[in-house]
């Protein structure tokens, strides 16, 4: 085997396989002195072959995996398509024949890691997946390596670069949410089917990849608490404002003594606090261990360039790991068996908003609700009272989230209560 040239086989030339073969090309001088050898993209496949790429050679392209499965040469297989399948066949395969892998697909991670990571061991191959994870910002490679020492606690982030920038540009410049997310998606921010954005999915997923890496416990997508941003309204928007405060799309992954808890859900969150000043489609990601203390990553969480930016830094590791014969040196961490705390005992603050009857005494049946099922309140702001309705702003201390939902319930059959307009967690 040429050790001198390193072929890789590309699957995928969308917004990251783009960014892939345009950063391998831009880096080609250095590439001698940086891992001992060159690389060269042998071939790419993608799913329409009559598609117009600019500054791609036609030839390279082809839309049959066996050419780049039977082809012996090819030595690393960059995973850039998205979705469940061919793509877990595809790796799995390529595995089995002795390539390292290197993907972009968090989908994939969340839910067949395991899988995905014992072939990897049992074949002696690299599979690595910095970018399934806040696109640019390098943090599985730190949970793994660089924090390896800690007992890990605590994992926030905002790991969504979509919904950070609807969220933004709803506060900053008054834009509705279409709007805003048309604009993420001519960005190439959102994935395929944006549903996996707005709804928290595609956070879940990151979410789970790394409470896996951080708790060393397989946590799998449907371990994950998911709620998106599409309930978010203006009113809300105004609301947060005037606590002086933003809201944002959180992941949070805490290691408690009863459990592992992973959640993503709009917050309301203090406007000095630094996550709420991650705006548009950059990422941030808080990990607290107990030796370091607080560790912040920051930077962009999708897009073409930042999202090639971690591949092709995998792609170095690979070739660096093939030029001194150590493949497989870092694989699945998950060593422990922690369980997976059930939602409904997680405690957190709510921002409540709902339309009441304008009458005497209401406030005092909705406080007795609150009471009667272990939900203390914190603030209550009364807004637009008109002749017949008014809007109650309840914020909430910290309850057990089944508590909460009782009351929310409670509430609901109340002929006083005409709506329940949102639910948002105070951070
Ligand atoms: P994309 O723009 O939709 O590109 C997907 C590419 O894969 C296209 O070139 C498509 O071919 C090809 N493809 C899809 N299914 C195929 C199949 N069955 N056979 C052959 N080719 C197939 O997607 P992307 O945004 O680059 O995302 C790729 C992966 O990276 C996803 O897992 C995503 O979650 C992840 N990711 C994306 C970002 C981001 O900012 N976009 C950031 C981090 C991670 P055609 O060109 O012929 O249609
Ligand atoms: N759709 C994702 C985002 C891309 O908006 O963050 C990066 O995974």
């Amino acid at each position: 085997m040429d050790n001198k040239v390193i072929k890789i086989g590309l699957l995928g030339l969308g917004t990251v396989g783009t960014g892939v073969y345009k950063l391998i090309g831009r880096r080609s001088d250095e590439m001698e002195q940086k891992i001992g050898a060159n690389l060269e993209i042998e071939k790419i496949l993608v799913h329409n072959l009559k598609k117009t790429r600019h500054g791609i050679e036609q030839s390279l392209l082809t839309d049959r995996w066996e050419d780049i499965i039977g082809n012996e040469e090819i030595r690393i297989v960059i995973e850039a398509m998205g979705g469940i399948e061919p793509a877990r066949t595809m790796i799995l395969e390529a595995i089995a024949a002795g390539k390292s892998v290197v993907t972009a697909n968090k989908d994939l991670i969340a839910e067949h890691g395991r899988e995905l990571l014992e072939a990897a061991r049992e074949h002696k191959v690299d599979l690595l997946f910095e970018a399934a994870v806040a696109g640019g910002i390098p943090i599985i490679r730190p949970l793994k390596q660089c924090l390896a020492a800690n007992e890990i606690d605590e994992v926030v982030g905002i790991v969504n670069g979509t919904t950070n920038y609807i969220l933004t540009k709803m506060f900053e410049e008054g834009m509705d949410f279409g709007e805003a997310l048309a604009q993420a998606q001519e960005l190439g921010y959102a994935e395929a089917d944006p549903t996996a954005d707005v709804e928290g999915l595609d956070a879940g997923r990151k979410m789970a990849i790394m409470a896996s890496a951080a708790f060393h416990s397989r946590v799998v997508f449907d371990d994950v608490y998911t709620e998106g941003i599409t309930k978010i309204s203006a009113r809300d928007v105004a609301y947060a404002r005037e606590f002086d405060c933003v809201i944002k799309l959180l992941g949070v992954a805490r290691n408690t003594p009863e459990g592992i808890v992973v959640g993503v859900y709009p917050m309301i969150i203090d406007k000095n606090h630094p996550l709420a000043t991650v705006r548009e489609s950059f990422n941030a990601v808080f990990v607290h261990g107990d030796a370091v203390g607080d560790t912040m990553f920051y930077g962009r969480g999708a897009g073409e360039m930042p999202t090639a930016s971690a591949v092709v830094g995998d792609i170095l590791d690979v070739a660096r790991n093939m030029q001194y014969g150590c493949m497989g040196r870092i694989g699945c961490g998950c060593y422990k068996e922690l369980p997976v705390k059930e939602f409904g005992e997680v405690k957190n603050r709510f921002f409540l908003r709902m339309q009441v009857t304008n009458e005497p005494g209401v406030l005092a049946q909705i406080a007795k609700v609150f009471g009667d099922h272990k939900v203390s309140i914190e603030r209550v702001v009364q807004r637009e009272a008109k002749k017949m309705h008014a809007e109650l702003v309840i914020g909430t201390a910290a309850v057990k989230e089944y508590h909460m939902k009782d009351a929310v319930d409670a509430l609901k059959e109340m002929p006083i209560v005409k709506e329940i307009s949102s639910i948002i967690r105070e951070y």
